[in-house]
This record gives structure tokens, C-alpha cells and sequence, in this order.
């Protein structure tokens, strides 16, 4: 889902693919709604800057494992910082435990 780091972040991609969506806030809108403002194709071997305000979003679009190393310019799990539903593009609190779990899942397939 849509989310912020509020740091500097650079992901470098060592096998698979993964697409990102870049997003804009909509000015004016309730709820901090977002709308796609860009992507970015990553293959292996390539490495994608982040600034501290991008939102972004990523799939994997191929049939097997993507890897990537993510360097952030701070604390990830204790900044605060937003995610959006994916259904309805509103801006939540990023929760923590659930990107957690997601992880542990991932890793357990
Ligand atoms: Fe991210």
C-alpha cells in the first residue's frame, strides 16, 4: 500500500523486479487523499533514490522472489509516518506491527 518514510531512503534491487507507483497528495482533499503521479521499473542491479516526502508503493510483478536492500536516513520503525488504504486512497497512521507481520510472512513462504 501507499506509504511515506519521512527519511531518505535508497533501495537497491540484487535479484527479481519490483515497480513502484509514486504518488502526490491531492490538495485541498479530506482525508489525504493521494493520487498516481509517476513509476519507476527496478531490475537487478539497479538502485532508486527516495526523498524524505515521497509516497510511494511497490509490487513485485514477476512469478518469484524479489530482493532488495533498503538503506533509510533513520529510524523506520520509530518515526511516525502515513500509509493509505489501498481501496479508497485515505491516509492512515502507519501501523508498525502490521508491516511486522507482513514481513514474517513473507519470509516464512
Ligand atoms: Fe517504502
Amino acid at each position: 500500500m501507499p506509504h511515506t518514510h519521512e527519511m531518505w531512503a535508497v533501495i537497491g534491487i540484487y535479484t527479481g523486479r519490483e515497480d513502484n507507483i509514486l504518488w502526490r497528495r491531492l490538495p485541498g482533499e479530506a482525508q489525504g487523499r493521494i493520487e498516481a503521479a509517476g513509476a519507476k521499473a527496478l531490475s537487478e542491479r539497479e538502485a532508486f533514490p527516495l526523498g524524505r516526502d515521497i509516497i510511494h508503493s511497490v509490487t513485485n510483478p514477476i512469478g518469484r522472489l524479489t530482493g532488495a536492500i533498503h538503506v533509510y536516513g533513520g529510524d523506520f520503525f520509530g518515526v511516525p509516518r502515513s500509509e493509505w488504504d489501498p481501496e479508497r486512497l485515505v491516509e492512515l497512521p502507519y501501523d508498525v506491527q502490521k508491516t511486522l507481520r507482513l514481513f514474517e510472512e513473507s519470509n516464512r513462504r
